[in-house]
C-alpha cells in the first residue's frame, strides 16, 4: 500500500504514519526527519534546508524531489511506504506522480487529517521530538515514559527550533498557501480520505484504518 499523509503542521501526520507503518509494515518515510537528521550529521543538505526550516517556510522543490524519488525507488519500498511531510506543493506532487509511475505504481491514499489553526498552537508547544529515530511525544497528550528520554531509542527528546508560536504561524500560513491545494489534487484523482485529527490519536488511527480498508 502507497499512502501519503496531508495535514497542516502539527495535525499528527507523524504520529499517525508512525502507526500505519507499524500496522501495515511498511516504512515510514518523513522530509522533515531526513532534514533534520541532515542538519544535525551537518551535511550539506542540512546546511541548506536549515535556513528555510528555521523560518517556516518550505525547503526548495528540487532539494526534495529527487530524494524521495531515491528513496521509494529502493528496495524496501516494495510493498508500499507511508510518505509524511511530501508532497506539500503541486510540482511535488506531479513529481510523485511521476516517480511512482516510473515503477509501474500508483498512490493508492492520501490521507488528509483535518485540525483547526487555533488547535495546532497549543498541539505544538507541548510537542517533544527524537532527532534520532524520528519518535514524537506530548507532554500531555503523549508522554515518554521517562521524562524527556525516547522510549525506543533512548535518546534525548528535545523541543524542535521551528515550535515557537511565530515559526508557527508562518508555517500554518504556508500550508494554507502552498499545501492545501493538494487536497483538490488528490480529490480529483479519486484517492482523498479525510479524517478529523481533534479526536485522540487512538480514534484518528482507528478513523485511518477504516478508510484503508485493508
Ligand atoms: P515536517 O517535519 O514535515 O513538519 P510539519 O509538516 O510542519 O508537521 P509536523 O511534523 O510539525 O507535525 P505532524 O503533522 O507530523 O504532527 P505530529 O504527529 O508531530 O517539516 C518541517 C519543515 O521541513 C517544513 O517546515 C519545511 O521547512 C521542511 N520540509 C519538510 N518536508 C518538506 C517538503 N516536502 N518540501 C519542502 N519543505 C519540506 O503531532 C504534533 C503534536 O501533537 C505532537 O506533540 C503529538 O504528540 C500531538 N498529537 C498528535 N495527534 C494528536 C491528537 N490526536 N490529539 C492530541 N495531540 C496529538
Ligand atoms: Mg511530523
Amino acid at each position: 500500500m502507497r499512502l501519503i499523509m496531508l495535514g497542516a503542521p502539527g495535525a499528527g501526520k507523524g504520529t499517525q504514519a508512525a502507526k500505519v507503518a507499524e500496522a501495515y509494515g511498511i516504512p515510514h518515510i518523513s522530509t522533515g526527519d531526513i532534514f533534520r537528521a541532515n542538519i544535525k550529521g551537518g551535511t550539506a543538505l542540512g546546511k541548506k534546508a536549515k535556513e528555510f526550516m528555521d523560518a517556516g517556510k518550505l525547503v526548495p522543490d528540487e532539494l526534495v524531489c529527487d530524494l524521495v524519488a531515491d528513496r521509494i525507488a529502493r528496495e524496501d519500498c516494495q510493498k508500499g511506504y507511508v510518505l509524511d511531510g511530501f508532497p506539500r506543493t503541486i510540482p511535488q506532487a506531479e513529481a510523485l506522480e511521476k516517480a511512482a509511475a516510473d515503477l509501474g505504481t500508483r498512490i493508492d491514499y492520501a490521507v488528509d487529517i483535518e485540525v483547526p489553526d487555533d488547535a495546532i498552537v497549543e498541539r505544538m508547544s507541548g510537542r517533544r521530538a527524537c532527532l534520532k529515530c524520528g519518535a514524537t511525544y506530548h507532554v500531555l497528550y503523549n508522554p515518554p515514559k521517562e521524562e524527556g528520554i525516547c522510549d525506543v531509542c533512548g535518546s534525548e527528546l528535545v523541543q524542535r527550533a521551528d515550535d515557537k508560536p511565530e515559526t508557527v504561524k508562518t508555517r500554518l500560513s504556508v500550508y494554507h498557501e502552498q499545501t492545501q491545494p493538494l487536497i483538490d489534487f488528490y480529490q480529483g484523482k479519486g484517492v482523498l480520505a479525510t479524517v478529523d485529527g481533534t479526536l485522540p490519536m487512538e480514534e484518528v488511527f482507528a478513523a485511518i484504518r477504516d478508510r484503508l480498508g485493508e
